[in-house]
């Protein structure tokens, strides 16, 4: 549904998330075809996930009756009352909860940062303020208190279109109104790798609201400009030397920081994603990392930053988008701290690195690669986590075995280690070393004949239930023929969701079993599929799992990104969705974002009490919601949230939502 919007294809718009570019997969590992049916017959066919309208075709009326039934017969683990799906300016979060905004693009975070002018913005000011396009969030609580704490957000990328005045103008193509849009100065392209990066900041709940404390001790803004090094088995290895850096440990800055986590030892790690975009030029002809590139679309050129600084042009640096596409580590206590590019944990459009301590002590990260046909990975630490020896923990990510995920037909999952001169991953296949691997991660795991999945976002450890749950969150280019059952539907639109339960509950083990817990999508179109329980009201189904949370109680909540198309009438938002007995996939809409916005995110408080979420490029977009219906660009914006100022433009911003009067969310 939302792989074509109405946007133009050189706006910088959530359509780059489609990840739409020439980087796919091009190997040919198994598909199931037709043992989806097989598999539905077999497993958890009546137990539940499987939509009245889904099953209506298929099974008897009495069979029918007795799903219905088991499904009356659980009620939601989330007490709230919905909020209505629909589209329009504004966010709206259930009754009963106040969602205020806390952050929003361009508010100072020192206290010598300048106040936000969108007319006189520049990148020094920029560099001391709140980035663009707010993604993770993730809270690090200052001496183990849930009302005070630092505040880390990714910044993942720029929509110069809605920050920049007078760039766009309004043609018309084919009939068709369209934005059109100017070079952009060197000036804008600095204050877009300001945007870029992440925020670490102080917060405070004082008076009952949470407040930032502007001039924190801890707080730091990350760019696309800051220094960082190379560390792990990559560090120094000649496919990371560059002009620059000849010593290939030293590189500035991180980009299109997606989603990330927070680890066990309190650092903040960032997650390097659509690297493709930054980089422009060519190769030279037969260049030894031409089919590296290819792989993961580089260069794509949408960004103009390869006009002013050479180093995101190919022709210039080939080497430099070797030092993009991994698993950054950002220690949060000390602000002058240089973030280290964790490089074992591999190179490739990384979404996340959501962690879990296993009963052996070790760390296991959980990893997707967001491009259609790619893969999931997690990455399990040598040493082990001790609680009480934070300085030891502080390398634990440069040494590991990072594994890809096979699904079977069986449900069974098997995870196979990414280890140079293991199976294929050796000379013969051009692997001269680890780092080779690692550098062509993607390469290593087709070798090692991954499953093809449908985008992989978030994936998210659940400590309280020893599960884990996968976020797909489209694949409309799955064709049939390409259906396995880990990835059940072809023209996949709307996404599902994997739960996987590692043998034993160990989640460093290699082997585990999966079920599909939610097939998304509209439940009473019957071609959709879509496997929410009967109790899922209108209002509670969405499509298009992006990230996801689980709070302290163990409950699973999912937001989206890409609902807010004519098609459906509504925009992106939280859902709250139950994993476990009769209540199992229903789900029910807690917040949704303005118009053009994506929901990310989100993130609760070890108390459960605060929920933040981060309302991503609002304003991206106007034409599907009849109350705009037209393009939006900083001259006329489809929303001028949060601040409704005329004088104002549409800010990126992070909502923080709490019960009035107090008390955990949803209960
Ligand atoms: Fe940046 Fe995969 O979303
Ligand atoms: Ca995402
Ligand atoms: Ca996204």
């Amino acid at each position: 549904m939302t792989e074509q919007t109405a946007h133009e294809a050189q706006f910088r718009t959530s359509l780059l998330e489609e990840n739409d570019g020439p980087g796919t997969n091009p190997t040919e590992n198994r598909t199931m075809g037709e043992i989806i049916a097989a598999r539905f017959s077999r497993r958890g066919f009546l137990k539940g996930s499987l939509a009245v309208s889904a099953i209506a075709a298929t099974v008897s009326p009495l069979a029918l009756m007795t799903a219905e039934k088991a499904r009356a017969a659980g009620a939601s683990a989330f007490t709230f009352d919905e909020v209505e799906a629909g589209i329009d300016d504004k966010h709206h979060v259930a009754a009963g909860y106040d969602a205020d905004v806390l952050l929003r693009w361009g508010d100072p975070l020192f206290a010598d940062a300048p106040e936000f002018d969108p007319v006189k913005q520049n990148a020094e000011a920029q560099a001391k303020q709140f980035g663009y396009n707010n993604d993770y969030v993730g809270f690090i609580p200052l001496e183990g208190s849930s009302e005070h704490g630092l505040l880390v957000v990714n910044h993942e990328y720029t929509n110069p279109h809605l920050m920049f005045p007078g760039l766009v103008t309004l043609g018309e193509k084919e009939g068709k109104k369209v934005l059109e849009q100017a070079a952009l100065s060197k000036e804008q392209v600095d204050i877009e790798i300001a945007a870029h990066g992440g925020t670490i900041v102080e917060i405070k709940k004082d008076g009952g609201k949470w407040q930032v404390v502007r001039d924190g001790k801890l707080n730091r803004r990350i760019t696309a400009n800051t220094e960082m090094q190379l560390s792990g088995p990559v560090a120094g290895h000649d496919r990371v030397k560059t002009n620059a850096d000849p010593s290939g440990l030293k590189v500035f800055g991180t980009i299109n920081n997606c989603a990330g986590g927070v680890t066990p030892w309190g650092t903040y790690v960032m997650a390097e994603e659509n690297i493709h975009g930054y980089f422009s030029g060519e190769l030279p002809a037969d260049h030894k990392e031409a089919g590296n590139y290819k792989r993961l679309g580089i260069p794509e050129g949408s960004y103009e930053w390869a006009a002013h600084y050479d180093r995101f042009d190919l022709a210039k640096e080939p080497n430099e988008p070797n030092r993009f596409g991994w698993i950054v580590e950002v220690d949060v206590n000390d602000p002058t701290s240089a973030p280290k590019k964790r490089t074992a944990l591999g190179r490739f459009k990384h979404e996340g690195a959501e962690s879990i301590v296993a009963s052996d002590g070790r760390v296991v990260f959980y990893l997707g690669d967001d491009e259609r046909f790619d893969y999931v990975y997690k990455f399990v630490t040598a040493g082990k986590f001790n609680p009480d020896d934070r300085a030891t923990n502080m390398d634990l990510l440069d040494e590991g075995t990072l594994y890809t995920a096979k699904f079977a037909d069986d449900g069974s999952v098997e995870w196979l280690p990414l280890t140079f001169n293991e199976g294929p991953l050796t000379a013969e296949n051009g692997f001269e070393s680890q780092a080779d691997v690692l550098i062509e991660t993607r390469r290593a795991a087709d070798l090692l004949g991954a499953t093809k999945m449908d985008r992989p976002e978030d994936i998210q450890p659940n400590g309280v239930t020893g599960k884990v749950y996968v976020m797909l969150t489209n694949n409309t280019k799955r064709k049939e023929d390409q259906v396995d059952a880990a990835n059940p539907r072809a023209k996949n639109a709307f996404g599902h969701i994997i739960e996987i339960i590692e043998d034993g509950g160990d989640f460093t083990a290699t082997k585990g079993n999966w079920e599909v817990l939610l097939k998304c999508g509209d439940p009473s179109v019957a071609e959709v599929g879509a496997s929410f329980s009967t109790a899922t009201t209108a209002n509670g189904w969405f499509g298009m799992p992006d990230n996801c949370a689980v709070d302290s109680a163990g409950r699973l909540w999912v937001s989206t990104d890409g609902n807010n198309a004519k098609d459906t009438g509504r925009t992106d938002g939280l859902w709250a969705v139950d994993t476990e007995g009769e209540a199992r996939a229903t789900s029910k809409l807690f917040f949704r974002v303005p118009v053009g916005a994506e929901m990310c995110g989100p993130l609760f408080t070890p108390n459960d009490e605060t929920a933040f979420v981060a309302v991503q490029h609002p304003g991206d977009g106007g034409e599907e919601w009849e109350g705009f219906g037209r393009p939006s660009y900083y001259e006329d914006l489809s929303t001028r949230w949060p601040d409704f100022k005329p004088d104002m433009p549409v800010r990126p911003g992070v909502v923080v939502i709490t019960k009035q009067g107090g008390g955990k969310i949803a209960v």
